[in-house]
């Protein structure tokens, strides 16, 4: 039998889609030893291989059937927009894209301005704008801690993902606009979706049922809490 090969986003994502797994009987101990820099774990008897690759680079290892399945953010896989089916919402990792800015910026948005908007996220960014807002807009793309463009002035808003809101907060903005919801899904590769159809489905369904127990675990939980 072939390995079934899984891609993982780096980072607290791939731990927890870990977790998950082991729950459905993977067994990959090495992966929890906090000094390793192995890339590649192996389930022997289960014959299936766990990468870990940068987020953004996800869905491009399942595309090209360099790996069967990954784990990813929606963010990414809308960004990417590559060739890949998404099967499954982990429900990890729940958070927004928005448009964000100073509330100065509410009225710019409101009557069509042509605005600046600073990105990490291009592709969101324009179709957003241009085919749901129809709005001409100039998008510039930065890598990170995008909240300072409005603030140093290279921008009227931001496109970007607001999870507890306090990074806004803590710099004078607000959330203008929603564009999505945005969490953990699953994606498949095109031809292993037939190729090992039975394969894939048994471990998704393996991994829906965990996640219902899981939700309703919590949502028993909560109704507990004073
Ligand atoms: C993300 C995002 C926001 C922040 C939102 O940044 O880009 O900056 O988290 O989270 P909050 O609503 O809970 O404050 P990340 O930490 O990924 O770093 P980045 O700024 O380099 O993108």
């Amino acid at each position: 039998m072939r390995y079934l090969t899984v891609a993982l986003a780096k980072g607290r994502l791939a731990k927890k889609t870990m977790d998950i797994l082991e729950q459905a009987g993977i067994c990959c101990p090495e992966f929890h030893d906090p000094h390793t820099r192995r890339l590649v774990f192996t389930d022997e008897e289960k014959r299936m291989k766990f990468f870990l690759a940068k987020a953004s680079d996800v869905p491009t290892y399942v595309e090209y059937g360099a790996a069967d399945l990954g784990v990813v953010g929606k963010d990414t896989i809308l960004e990417e927009g590559r060739q890949i089916y998404e099967v499954m919402d982990l429900g990890l990792g729940r958070c927004r894209m928005c448009v964000c800015g100073p509330e100065s910026s509410r009225g710019k948005l409101l009557h069509q301005e042509r605005i600046r908007v600073a990105t990490k996220y291009p592709v969101i960014a324009k179709d957003y704008f241009y085919n749901r807002k129809q709005q001409t807009v100039e998008i510039i793309k930065l890598n990170g801690s995008v909240e300072l463009a409005p603030i140093v002035g290279l921008s009227e808003v931001i496109v970007d993902i607001v999870e507890t809101g306090s990074t806004l907060r803590e710099n004078g903005l607000s959330v203008l606009e929603e564009i999505c919801e945005l969490s953990a899904r699953v994606v498949v590769n095109q031809v292993s979706m037939k190729m090992e159809n039975e394969r894939i489905t048994a471990l998704l369904r393996q991994m829906r049922q965990l996640r219902a127990f899981d939700k309703n675990v919590q949502t028993l939980e909560k109704g507990r809490t004073p």
